[in-house]
C-alpha cells in the first residue's frame, strides 16, 4: 500500500489566511449583508495600472495572429521579462545576468518549490514572527525547523550568533509581519555568517518597493558576499497588484554553488522538468510594470497605500496604542490593548466594528499579543476603520 507524507500530520489544522476565510465567511453568513473593513490578508485592492492592462491587451490580440502567437514558453522566463527585470536591479546598482534571473508565478509558490535544491535533513531556521508558509512548507517536507524568537527588545530584527546551527536562514525584509527591516550592517551579518558556515539565505523581498528610507537594502545583492550565499524571491504582486495575476521571479546567483553542485544550474534543471513556466500573456504584462510609465504608475499605486499607513498610524497614536511598521513596509504591527490575546482582539474587532485583521499568533509563538493591519485595503474602507478603530478603543487606551 502507499506511503502518504505524514508529515502533513504535523501542519496546524489549516493556515492562518484560510482560517480567517472561514471565520469571517460565517460572520457573513450570519449578518447577511454586513460590509467587512478588510484589513487582513495583504491583498491589494486598487486595480493594475494602464501600462500593464495595455500590454496584455496587446499580448491577448498577439496570441490570436498566425504570425504573434507564442506556444511554449521558455521554462525559466521570457528574455524579455528576464532583461527587464536584470535592467531594474541595475537601476540599485546590482549586476545581474538575465540568465540568473527565473520568472515565476509568484512568491509564495517559489518559496516551497526552491525547497527541492535542499537535502529533507538540512535544517531551516525561521526567524519568528514570520510568514506562515515559511514553517508549514518545511514541516511538508519533513525537515528540522529552528525556531529565532524576534520581539521589541530587538526591532524585530535578530542577528546571527554562534550557537545557531541551520543549513537554510529565512530572511524577510521588509518584514512580514512586523514591517522591520534590516540595515546593510545587519543584513551584512547574516551573509558573513551563512558565508563561513556554508548556510544558504532564502532572502524574501516581496516588498521591498515599499521601502522609503534611502539608506536602507532593496536587495539582499546589493552587499558585499551575497552572490556566494543567497537565493532572493520576489513578487509583482504587491509592487504592481499582481495577487490575482500571478508573477514573481527568484534571482538565483551563478556563483551559489555547494557541493560542487551550481544552484542556477540545478534551478533550470528543475523548473525545465516541473514547469512549462508563465503564460505569455501575463509575462508582457509583467515586462510593463518596467517600463518608465509602468514605473511611475506603480508608485502612484503604492503612495495610496501608504497613505492608508498613515491613517492608519495617525489613529494608533491618538490612541496611544504601540506599533511600528507602516513605514518602509505595508503592514501595521501593533500591541493588542488591554491584554487581549490576538485571537480575541480579531473577535472583538469583527464582532463590534467589522474590522478584520491577522492575528499576530498566527505568524508563531512570539507573535501572540500582537496584530497585523494590512493597508492594502480600499481607502474609503481604511478612513472608516480607522474611524471605527478609534471610537472602538479610545476608553481602553
Ligand atoms: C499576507 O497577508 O501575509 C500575504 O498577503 C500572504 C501572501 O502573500 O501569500
Amino acid at each position: 500500500m502507499i506511503t502518504v507524507n505524514r508529515h502533513y500530520a504535523d501542519l496546524k489544522d489549516s493556515y492562518l489566511f484560510y482560517n480567517i476565510a472561514q471565520k469571517t465567511g460565517a460572520y457573513l453568513d450570519a449578518h447577511p449583508g454586513t460590509h467587512l473593513y478588510r484589513m487582513g490578508i495583504g491583498d491589494v485592492s486598487l486595480p493594475l495600472c494602464s501600462a500593464v492592462i495595455q500590454a496584455l491587451h496587446a499580448a491577448v490580440d498577439d496570441q490570436g495572429d498566425k504570425l504573434r502567437f507564442h506556444g511554449y514558453m521558455p521554462e525559466c522566463g521570457a528574455p524579455f521579462l528576464r532583461e527587464a527585470i536584470a535592467g531594474y536591479y541595475a537601476e540599485k546598482h546590482v549586476v545581474l545576468s538575465p540568465d540568473e534571473i527565473f520568472v515565476s508565478s509568484g512568491a509564495s509558490d517559489e518559496l516551497g518549490d526552491i525547497l527541492d535544491l535542499f537535502d529533507p535533513k538540512s535544517t531551516a531556521l525561521v526567524m519568528e514572527p514570520a510568514y506562515p508558509a515559511y514553517v508549514d512548507a518545511n514541516v511538508i517536507a519533513g525537515r528540522n525547523i529552528v525556531h529565532l524568537p524576534a520581539g521589541e527588545e530587538n526591532g524585530f530584527l535578530p542577528e546571527p550568533d554562534e550557537n545557531i546551527q541551520a543549513d537554510l536562514l529565512y530572511i524577510c525584509s521588509p518584514n512580514n509581519p512586523t514591517g522591520a527591516v534590516f540595515s546593510r550592517e545587519k543584513l551584512q551579518a547574516w551573509i558573513d555568517f551563512a558565508n563561513k558556515h556554508g548556510s544558504i539565505i532564502l532572502f524574501d523581498a516581496a516588498y521591498e518597493a515599499f521601502i522609503e528610507d534611502p539608506a536602507l537594502p532593496h536587495s539582499i545583492f546589493e552587499l558585499e558576499g551575497a552572490r556566494t550565499c543567497a537565493i532572493e524571491i520576489c513578487s509583482l504582486s504587491k509592487t504592481a497588484g499582481f495577487t490575482g495575476t500571478r508573477l514573481g521571479y527568484t534571482v538565483i546567483p551563478k556563483e551559489l554553488v555547494r557541493q560542487g553542485m551550481h544552484l542556477n544550474a540545478m534551478w533550470v534543471r528543475n523548473r525545465t522538468t516541473k514547469t512549462n513556466g508563465v503564460s505569455y500573456i501575463i509575462q508582457k504584462g509583467g515586462a510593463a510594470v518596467f517600463t518608465p510609465q509602468g514605473q511611475k504608475q506603480i508608485r502612484e499605486n503604492i503612495q495610496i497605500y501608504k497613505s492608508n499607513a498613515k491613517v492608519l498610524m495617525g489613529a494608533l497614536d491618538k490612541l496611544n496604542l504601540w506599533y511600528c511598521g507602516g513605514k518602509n513596509a505595508p503592514y501595521i504591527w501593533m500591541r493588542c490593548p488591554g491584554g487581549m490575546t490576538s485571537w480575541e482582539f480579531f473577535d472583538v474587532l469583527l464582532q463590534k466594528i467589522q474590522v478584520v485583521g491577522t492575528p499576530g499568533a498566527g505568524f508563531g509563538t512570539c507573535g501572540e499579543g500582537y496584530f497585523r493591519l494590512s493597508t492594502f485595503g480600499d481607502p474609503a474602507d481604511t478612513k472608516e476603520a480607522a474611524r471605527r478603530l478609534t471610537e472602538l478603543l479610545k476608553n481602553h487606551a
